[in-house]
């Protein structure tokens, strides 16, 4: 089989950064970190960042483009008894790819809906009863085995995100992935920039940054604000779900891995602090407004997006259509670029492992993906149904998949050595002992710490969680670790197909990029 190669390595380097920024970005990010001690939690965040997200990714593209394969190939050639974890991450991104794509459908709904605000005077009200005809109107959880009824706008909204989609897949990683990174990242920049712009010339700006800045020092002493951290780096930078490696397999053999690494990571996180200086200096505006704290303006994701933001745009002196576009517009593209990336992951291992051509992936695995997202989320109970995936996933899909595959990698399989010499000898910025002992003592001491922390917590609000909130969230998580061993279990025997790099076979000898 032959293997696509990126265009050029900026196309990899957009690629990436717009899997990386994303949903995570805009509206997670600030609810967390101000959730989290404000200012203090940028100490943590960084500190996230550069031992534990800069050092996977780089072992991640590493493993990439030394194996070039997707997740479960790349694995199963590191070592035959890892292929497991490969599969895993494909189970964790298919998981996130279907509730995703759903919060973009809103996105682009609420990107027109910002002209004439159509959301009227009661933007809750509108998001749960008339939006979303959330079985519980208040949006509340509904812990219930009945999934509801289809909302017929949304669906149709959601099966466009589902056709654009799988198109740029279908079109392939250069002329697809990539072309479309190339125009929608610097649109991202140059659009998100004017919204925060916008936003700093607010009255009340200045008292919402500083409640995003100041720092609440006490807050570093709760291990749950590092977990936070942590948690945040990963879903924030695609690591631990087979994105990366899956990118990387693209990559020509003599494509500079380090540099690449710190560029996306840093790129993330200044998207990041900026949403965070966007989002935070509206949120001051608004409780000036209001006459309230700025802490009452917080919520969850779900809320500042859809609820928060769409209050603001009713308030806002001047240009409110076009803050609202600017906004939904802005977490549309992020969305979409992060998504696209999210279902290469399964549609690759499928073509990789299986041997089927791109038009049969897309079609087979990528169509079957869009179908159980269409079936399930554009409901009257989506909500909860999106609520309780994330949380599972997060808290034991991705960091647990990426602690395992640290340990297998460096500890057990003991590819270290390989993996460094394999990234220095292509990179500029090269990697020493400083690198093992952050990806291989630092990150699975923080990642087993979080993994404790996070099943003690479940347990002691296990009482306040309904019955199918926990059966569902179980099945999700507990599902995808089944599916990994099950999957590497039935494939033991199959050899991984040979796979030959395009830029090896059109040029007859390897090129940098
Ligand atoms: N990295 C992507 C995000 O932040 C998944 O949303």
């Amino acid at each position: 089989m032959i293997r696509e190669n990126w265009g050029t390595r900026l196309g990899f380097i957009l690629a990436a950064i717009g899997s990386a920024v994303g949903l995570g970005n805009i509206w997670r990010f600030p609810a967390v970190a101000y959730d989290n001690g404000g200012g203090a939690f940028l100490v943590p965040y960084l500190v996230a960042l550069v031992t534990a997200g800069i050092p996977l990714l780089i072992m991640e593209f590493t493993i990439g483009r030394r194996f070039k394969g997707s997740a479960p190939v790349a694995f199963r050639r590191l070592n035959k008894n890892a292929e497991a974890i490969g599969w895993w991450q494909v189970a964790i991104s298919t998981v996130i790819a279907v509730y995703y794509a759903v919060i973009i459908a809103w996105a682009a709904m609420y990107t027109f809906y910002s002209i004439g605000q159509t959301w009227g005077d009661a933007p809750d009200e509108f998001l749960f009863a008339d939006f979303l005809g959330a079985l519980n109107a208040d949006g509340t959880p509904v812990g219930t085995f009945d999934f509801g009824e289809w909302v017929p706008n949304l669906t149709l909204v959601l099966v466009a995100v589902w056709i654009v989609t799988l198109f740029v897949i279908g079109a392939g990683v250069r002329r697809g992935i990539e072309n479309i990174a190339r125009i929608f990242i610097p649109l991202l920049v140059v659009m998100f920039g004017v919204l925060v712009v916008q936003s700093l010339t607010l009255d009340g700006a200045t008292s919402g940054l500083s409640a995003f800045f100041t720092p609440d020092w006490d807050a570093l002493q709760d291990s749950t604000v590092w977990v936070s951290a942590y948690g945040q780096i990963f879903f924030s930078l695609s690591i631990g779900f087979g994105i990366m490696i899956t990118y990387a397999s693209y990559l020509k053999r003599k494509s500079d891995i380090t540099t690449s690494a710190f560029t996306v990571g840093f790129a993330n996180s200044s998207f990041e602090l900026l949403a965070g200086i966007g989002v935070f200096s509206v949120l001051g505006f608004m409780a000036l407004e209001t006459g309230t704290a700025i802490d009452e303006q917080v919520t969850d994701g779900v809320g500042l997006a859809f609820v928060a933001f769409p209050a603001i745009v009713n308030t806002l002196p001047y240009a409110a259509g076009l803050f609202g576009v600017l906004f939904f517009a802005s977490l549309t593209i992020a969305g979409f670029t992060s998504l696209i990336s999210i279902v290469q992951v399964p549609v690759a291992a499928m073509e990789d492992r299986f041997g089927l051509n791109r038009l049969k992936g897309t079609i087979f695995i990528g169509g079957g993906i869009a179908l159980v997202s269409i079936i399930l989320f554009p409901t009257t109970n989506g909500l909860w149904l999106l609520d309780t995936a994330d949380g599972f996933i997060n808290r034991y899909g991705i960091a647990v998949a990426a602690l395992v595959s640290i340990v297998v990698v460096v500890w057990i399989a003991w590819k270290w050595g390989e993996l460094r010499r394999d990234a220095n000898r292509t990179s500029t910025f090269k990697i020493g002992y400083l690198w093992l002992a952050c990806l291989g003592v630092v990150t699975p001491l923080i990642l087993g710490w979080m993994l404790v922390d996070n099943i003690r917590t479940t347990i002691e609000n296990e009482a306040g969680i309904d019955q199918a909130t926990l059966v569902y969230g179980w099945c999700v998580a507990g599902g995808a670790v089944l599916f990994g061993i099950l999957m590497a279990l039935l494939l033991r025997n199959k050899d991984v197909p040979e796979l030959v790099d395009e830029a090896t076979l059109t040029s007859g000898k390897e090129d940098t990029q």
